[in-house]
């Protein structure tokens, strides 16, 4: 059975008070689920949020790392700091670290390997722009970001990675993908992964969708055999919408 999944990205969002609030309430209002919550604030809210989450079936993770082990690297943040607070997820291929910071496939797969080195779990961001949907080609560059950054990893490696499927034109845009496209690229990815490596690491692992998941289109795009759950954004900043998408699942 593969874990259902529902994450928050809060992305630049929250100080620390707003922090402290929202992850009181979620605490206070998480509903009794089979899915497996986690929220990714910022950086600077991570050790606070791990502490005030103890006594919580909440997970933390991060919204992204550096690969090398430490160093001159200004601004930056390494896998041994992230466990050093017990934060051992870590979203990487984020849509806007690829176009806002220029993450590309090879740096990413070198991001990918230094978090498995440390047996951390990722969530593993990729999908298509706009014009490579309306051109088409939305199949194949999934796939060339899955297999540039992935696909050198050997199998067993897999049981650490949840992939989240997030059409860029459908991030904070309102415009969401359908049910049927989801499913669509969903099953898709499945197909990819069970040529590249078995069907059994294909029905493992989990993967979420991502973009404009709302309380109102959860239920409909969870419902798909092949949606394992969602990573979110805008919705997951306020408690009742994001307690709402857990419900959904
Ligand atoms: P929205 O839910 O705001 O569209 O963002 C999705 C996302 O980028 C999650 O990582």
């Amino acid at each position: 059975m593969r874990t259902k999944i529902v994450a928050g990205n809060w992305k630049m969002n929250k100080n620390l008070e707003e922090t402290e609030a929202l992850l009181s309430e979620l605490s206070a209002k998480l509903p009794n689920t089979h899915a497996e919550v986690i929220v990714a604030p910022t950086y600077v809210n991570l050790a606070l949020a791990q502490r005030n989450l103890q006594a919580s079936s909440i997970k933390v993770a991060a919204q992204n790392m550096h690969f090398a082990e430490n160093g001159a690297y200004t601004g930056e943040i390494s896998a041994d700091m992230l466990l050093n607070i017990h934060v051992d997820t870590v979203i990487l291929g984020h849509s806007e670290r690829r176009a806002y910071f220029g993450e590309d496939d090879e740096l990413l797969a070198k991001k990918v390997n230094t978090a498995l080195d440390k047996d951390m779990t990722i969530i593993f961001c990729f999908g298509e722009e706009l014009e490579e949907r309306k051109s088409g080609n939305h199949f194949s560059v999934v796939e060339s970001q899955l297999k540039n950054a992935l696909f050198h990893l050997d199998a067993s490696a897999w049981k650490n990675i949840v992939l989240a499927y997030e059409p860029v034109w459908a991030i904070g845009t309102g415009e969401t993908a359908s049910p049927e496209q989801a499913q669509e690229m969903h099953a898709f990815i499945r197909k990819t992964i069970s040529e590249a490596y078995n069907t059994e690491v294909a029905d493992e692992v989990s993967i979420l969708y991502g973009g404009s998941v709302k309380p109102g289109n959860a239920a409909d795009i969870f419902g798909k055999p092949d949606v394992d759950g969602g990573l979110i954004g805008g919705a997951s900043l306020k408690a009742d919408d994001f307690i709402a998408i857990i419900k959904a699942i």
